[in-house]
């Protein structure tokens, strides 16, 4: 038996309906079919969902259920998964360790994929160079640099993504971004070709990597050099102490807008005196300005009110459009 039948049977033991409307002109039975449909043509790894809930994934923790949501189990089910959304023209999103995610409260249409699987977990040091796949954490890059006497990905230690999702929005933390220390990244476009670039082919600015909107990263090499393990971990340590006193700790997507040219968010929205401010259980917070976070039970409803309002007061009281730097599903 498959995923999909398994998930197709737990919602009817829980009542739903197969012929309920899912989206306007679609389903419920529509999207077992789909998945019946999807599963067929991948390796019998390959875990596929309907209706899978995506808010327990984001470390925000709100949002409703992706209409399918696969793991590829290897390289080519990517690409079979790609082809097929694409030839029934849905829309396919990636889901990263969902660090930096606001999902609709009515979920998401289409494919969300995740690259959770061994197929893209794998490190690999050769000299000063650090191979990775999209789907390993950062912490766990940083960890490995350090531990073979590695520096120069000491500033990925605090950032909860992955290394896809990291490369998608150029992640940065301590005065550096991914991309400075890339040396190579394979992608997959929407046919499923894959594509090796050289840092130096790849364009990416504050928070963006315009190659990443339509090509997927499916791996990259990293530059570091060697220094001493006790160096590393010293420098490690330091970014985590400043980190752990300028940022908190609950359940947030991190900075919910982009800094504006030459200013900090968190430091205009705390002049607006906004922090604490509240739209049901979301709350900004009281240590940095430019979180929101999720006081237990939030919808994304209330973070996209709390959006709007410190929006709408930097633009009236100072005369600056923030530009949101959290990633929308279904939004
Ligand atoms: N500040 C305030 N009040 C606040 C928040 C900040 O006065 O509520 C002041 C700070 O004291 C500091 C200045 O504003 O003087 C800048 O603050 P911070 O050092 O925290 O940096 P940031 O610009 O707010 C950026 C990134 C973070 C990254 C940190 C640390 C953006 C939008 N944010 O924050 O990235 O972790 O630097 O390097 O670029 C993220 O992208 O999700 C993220 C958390």
């Amino acid at each position: 038996m498959n995923q999909s039948s398994l998930s197709a049977r737990s919602l009817t033991d829980q009542g739903v309906s197969a012929t309920t409307e899912r989206h306007p002109g679609v389903s419920v039975s529509d999207l077992y079919t789909a998945a019946s449909d999807l599963q067929r043509l991948l390796s019998k790894d390959t875990l596929v969902r309907t209706m899978e809930p995506l808010g327990p994934k984001t470390t925000l923790k709100v949002g409703g259920a992706a209409d399918l949501y696969v793991v590829p189990s290897q390289v080519e089910d990517l690409a079979e998964t790609l082809a097929w959304a694409g030839k029934h023209s849905m829309p396919i999103h990636l889901l990263g360790r969902g660090s930096n995610l606001l999902v609709s409260d009515e979920g998401v249409r289409g494919v969300v994929v995740s690259l959770a699987s061994q197929a893209f977990l794998d490190l690999e040091v050769k000299g000063e160079q650090i191979r990775s796949g999209a789907g390993v954490r950062l912490k766990r890059l940083s960890e490995q640099a350090r531990q073979q006497g590695l520096a120069g990905l000491e500033f990925l230690e605090g950032i909860p993504g992955s290394v896809g999702g990291a490369l998608r929005m150029n992640a940065g933390a301590m005065g550096q971004w991914i991309f400075d220390v890339v040396l190579q990244m394979t992608t997959m476009d929407r046919s499923g070709q894959l594509r090796t670039y050289r840092a130096d082919q790849i364009t990416a600015g504050y928070r963006h990597c315009p190659l990443l909107i339509e090509e997927i990263a499916i791996e990259a090499t990293f530059r570091t050099l060697h220094a001493s393990e006790i160096q590393v971990k010293k420098t490690m340590e330091a970014y985590a102490t400043q980190r752990r006193s300028s940022q908190p700790i609950g359940s947030s997507a991190g900075c919910m807008f982009k800094n504006p040219e030459g200013g900090s968010a968190g430091k205009l929205i705390d002049e607006l005196g906004l922090k604490g401010q509240r739209m049901g259980q979301a709350v900004i917070s009281e240590i940095h300005g430019n979180f929101i976070i999720n006081q237990g039970g939030a919808s994304a409803q209330d973070v996209l009110n709390l959006m709007e309002l410190v929006r709408k007061r930097a633009r009236e009281d100072r005369g600056v459009e923030l530009e949101i730097e959290v990633q929308r599903l279904g939004l």
